[in-house]
C-alpha cells in the first residue's frame, strides 16, 4: 500500500480553517472542494493518459490526454460528496459511481445502503474520496467492494487520517495494491472512533445532523 501526504504549506492553511470549530457550513463546503482540487493533483499522478498530436499556431507538437476507458471517481455517501466537485473540476471527462456507507457510532462498523457502480471495473482507474479515514473500516469496506467488482488500479483520496486507519486498511488489503493520499495524517483515535485533532463530523459539517 502507497501512502502520501501531501505537504504544502496552501493545503495546511485551508485545513486549519476546516477544523476549526468556528468555521460556518457554507466556508467548510467551499473549503472541502478547494482542498479535493489541490489533494487531486498529487491523486491523480498516474491516471492513464493516451497520446494525442495536435498543432499549435506554429507546429504540430505531440501531447498526451485522458482517454477511455475514462477513469471513475467514487465519493462515498455523504460526505465524500463534499469533494465530488473538485474532482470533476479537474478532470471532467470522468464517469462518477456511488457508495453510500454509515458507520455505526456504537460499534463503528459500516453499512452499505446505496451503491451504483459499473459492473465490471477490471479495466477502469478508480478514485475513491472520503474525506475522513478514522478506523479505516468505511475505506476498507468501500475498495474491497470495487475489487469484488474486479477492480485493480484503486486510489483513495481523504482530507484527514489516522495511523490506526492507515493499519487496518492495509492489513484488510491483504497485500493487495493500492494508493491513499492524506491532507494530514493526525494524532490518533479517540474512544469514540473520532479523529484527533480532527475536524469533528464531515457529514455533519457539510449537510448538518439528519
Ligand atoms: C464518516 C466518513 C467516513 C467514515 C470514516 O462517514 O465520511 O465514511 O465516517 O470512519 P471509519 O474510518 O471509522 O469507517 P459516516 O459514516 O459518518 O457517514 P456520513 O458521511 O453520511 O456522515
Ligand atoms: N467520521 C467523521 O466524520 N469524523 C471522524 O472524526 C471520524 C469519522
Amino acid at each position: 500500500m502507497r501512502v502520501h501526504v501531501a505537504d504544502h504549506p496552501l493545503i495546511t492553511h485551508k485545513l486549519t480553517v476546516l477544523r476549526d470549530k468556528n468555521t460556518s457550513s457554507p466556508v467548510f463546503r467551499s473549503l472541502t472542494e478547494e482542498l479535493m482540487t489541490l489533494l487531486a493533483y498529487e491523486g491523480t499522478r498516474n491516471v492513464r493518459v493516451e497520446p494525442v498530436t495536435i498543432q499549435t499556431p506554429v507546429a504540430e507538437t505531440q501531447g498526451v490526454r485522458i482517454g477511455d476507458p475514462k477513469p471513475l471517481i467514487v465519493p462515498i455517501l455523504r460526505a465524500g460528496l463534499g469533494m465530488l466537485e473538485g474532482m470533476v473540476k479537474l478532470v471532467p471527462t470522468a464517469e462518477v459511481g456511488f457508495l453510500g456507507m454509515a458507520r455505526d457510532e456504537e460499534t463503528l462498523e459500516p453499512t452499505t445502503y446505496a451503491e451504483r457502480l459499473p459492473e465490471d471495473l477490471s479495466d477502469r482507474q478508480c478514485f475513491v474520496l472520503d474525506p475522513m479515514l478514522a478506523t479505516g473500516g468505511s475505506l476498507a469496506a468501500a475498495i474491497e467492494f470495487l475489487f469484488q467488482r474486479g477492480a485493480k488500479d484503486v486510489t483513495a483520496i481523504c482530507i484527514l487520517g489516522t495511523p490506526e486507519g492507515l493499519a487496518a486498511v492495509e492489513k484488510a488489503m491483504a497485500g493487495r495494491e493500492i494508493t491513499i493520499v492524506l491532507g494530514a495524517l493526525d494524532e490518533r483515535l479517540n474512544e469514540h472512533g473520532y479523529i484527533v485533532p480532527g475536524l469533528g463530523d464531515a457529514g455533519d459539517r457539510l449537510y448538518g445532523t439528519v
